[in-house]
């Protein structure tokens, strides 16, 4: 079964069709929602909001950990995160979407791991290419079916929010190769390849990052609402296509 952990702008899926919701417990705490079971284009599909339901949960509280654990339990195979980004590169505008292939961290104080106790050995995850190949083909597969243009790869900074970035932040963030920023990739898909399921990302453009082009002199927040709602509907129709294929 494919999970889908929506963010900012998606936090429901029109077209699921609704089997049940499930409030689930961790040995981390609570996840962010319940998870919401359904069908979409006739495949099983369980959703989890990363934000709750009712989008009150910032960034540096989600509880990844419960999050992923919770998936993990409910037995997924796979798991498709929708995050919206502010664009660093010049050509990633708002309303793109990407499937990025790397990921740098700037996140602090999360609880990014699952190993974490001093009884049990060491363990360390290989994590060169932090999400996984054939999932992301699988996607960039649906884009196509689905006539929606979705860019192959980008670098995905994950910084602490919830404030957004300086423009000399953004500046520093290029120069360390990164293309795209957003809150919440990590630990989200460090948590998910530490428990083996594969995960991928759409990032969806909210808004050039700060400094850059129509954010030059601060970042809109009225615009990222237009630009999410309308990007969502193509994202939708991404997810239908992965669902169909
Ligand atoms: N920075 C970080 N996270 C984001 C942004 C941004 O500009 N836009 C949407 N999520």
């Amino acid at each position: 079964m494919l999970a889908i952990i929506g963010g900012s702008g998606l936090t429901q899926l029109a077209s699921l069709d609704l089997i049940r919701r499930e409030v689930v417990r961790t040995p981390y705490g609570e996840p962010s929602g319940a998870l919401t079971f359904g069908r979409l284009c006739n495949r099983p599909v369980v959703f989890l909001a990363r934000h709750g339901y009712g989008h009150t949960i910032p960034p540096h509280r989600v509880n990844y950990q419960a999050n992923l654990w919770a998936l993990h339990q409910a037995k997924v195979d796979a798991i498709i995160s929708v995050a919206s980004v502010g664009g660093i590169r010049a050509d990633l505008c708002p309303g793109t979407l990407i499937v990025p292939d790397q990921i740098i961290d700037y996140t602090w104080g999360r609880k990014s791991t699952f190993h974490d106790s001093s009884e049990e050995p060491v363990v360390h995850i290989d994590f060169t290419e932090p999400y996984d190949a054939a999932l992301r083909r699988r996607i960039l597969a649906a884009g196509a079916a689905a006539g929606e243009t979705l860019i192959d790869g980008a670098v995905y900074a994950a910084t602490q929010g919830p404030r957004l970035e300086t423009a000399a932040e953004i500046n520093r963030l290029e120069r360390d190769g990164a293309d795209l920023v957003g809150m919440t990739g990590m630990p989200e898909a460090a948590l998910a390849r530490e428990l083996g399921i594969p995960y991928a990302a759409i990032n969806v453009v909210a808004n050039f990052a700060a400094g850059r082009a129509s954010s030059a002199g601060g970042i809109c927040f009225d615009s990222i609402d237009v630009v999410l709602r309308e990007a969502m509907g193509r994202v939708r129709r991404v997810l239908d296509h992965i669902c169909e294929a």
